[in-house]
């Protein structure tokens, strides 16, 4: 099989990378070609144009946000214009669902194929094949693109026929993760201020009720004040809840939580967080309580 590989930063290096290492023929292209380099010395074909990743019968992007999505896909050199009938395109960034169901048409209109396959997992995730998947598409153009979920993840949850379903869940997952991350950062901030040690009071949250994954990852990092380098950005951080209050808005579902969230990013940005990673917001609680260290 071959593959085309579209976006090469922090998640898409790992994961090109290891349909590399899985045996495949991969071409890889990245806006800012000098990305390509390290992957091409692992064997990759390097692509200067997104239309020459679009040859083989799949073509994944892993890219920032809705823009570069449709910067990547729609005009006279993108993925629609050049993926062959019966191909199919394998999305994996954190989109809206108004964009999915657009790329659901518009590849439809085309005879072509469309899987949305959002991910759980960080960057450390990425490199080493532990990734979640979440994928929803027609069934046979899931299936065949399996190997290829195999080869990036630890497990495959196919939750749909519709993409924009897998879309949505990834949404609703992250609105839950940062409402996670608010609610450390305010609990730490309180009893950090009594003069409680942050990592005790983890330790014994992470041993008793609060022992997913979540609560150890990110709580570690609040714990630590640890916002940088960036494993997931904060620009990032703030578009997915942007975008699940723009799924909420259209299916008209209050989501007062989400709101909140929303200007949670809008204060880490406005005060020069855009290179921090989007655990940051947990800081503002103590920054409130004029504790921050
Ligand atoms: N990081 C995480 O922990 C994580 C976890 C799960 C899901 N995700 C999702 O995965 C996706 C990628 O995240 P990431 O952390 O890998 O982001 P990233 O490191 O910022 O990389 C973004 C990629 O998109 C490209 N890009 C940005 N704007 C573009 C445009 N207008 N036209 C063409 N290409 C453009 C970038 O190209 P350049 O190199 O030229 O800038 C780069 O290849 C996002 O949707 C994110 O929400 C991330």
């Amino acid at each position: 099989m071959q593959v085309g590989f579209i976006g090469l930063g922090r998640m898409g290096a790992g994961m090109a990378a290891n349909l590399l290492r899985a045996g495949y023929q991969v071409t890889v292209y990245n806006r800012s070609p000098e990305k390509t380099h390290a992957l091409a010395q692992q064997g990759a074909s390097a692509a200067a144009r997104v239309a020459d990743a679009c040859r083989g019968d799949v073509v994944i992007t892993m890219l920032a946000d809705d823009a570069a999505v449709e910067n990547v896909v729609f005009g006279d050199d993108g993925v629609l214009a050049n993926l062959r009938r019966g191909a199919v395109h394998v999305s994996m960034s954190t989109i809206g669902v108004a964009l999915s169901e657009r790329l659901a048409a518009a590849h439809a209109s085309a005879a072509q194929r469309f899987v949305a396959a959002p991910v759980f997992g960080r960057p450390e995730a990425a490199a080493t094949a532990q990734l979640f998947i979440v994928a929803a598409g027609a069934p046979g153009a899931v299936a065949d693109c399996q190997p290829l979920f195999d080869a990036l993840g630890q497990r495959t949850v196919t939750v749909a026929e519709r993409p924009a379903a897998a879309n949505l869940i990834k949404l609703s997952g992250n609105f839950l993760i940062a409402a996670v991350i608010e609610a450390l950062g305010e609990a730490m901030a309180l009893i950090a201020k009594f003069g409680i040690d942050r990592h005790q009071y983890l330790d014994l949250l992470t041993s008793t009720l609060f022992t997913a994954p979540v609560y150890k990852s990110y709580g570690r990092l609040i714990a630590e004040q640890k916002f940088t380098p960036a494993g997931f950005a904060a620009p990032l951080g703030h578009k997915d809840v942007r975008l699940t209050l723009a799924a909420a808005e259209d299916l008209r579902v209050p989501m007062p939580l989400a709101s909140l969230l929303r200007d949670r990013f809008l204060a880490l940005l406005a005060q020069g967080g855009e290179t921090l990673d989007w655990s940051a917001i947990a800081r503002l609680p103590a920054q409130d309580a004029g504790e921050v260290r």
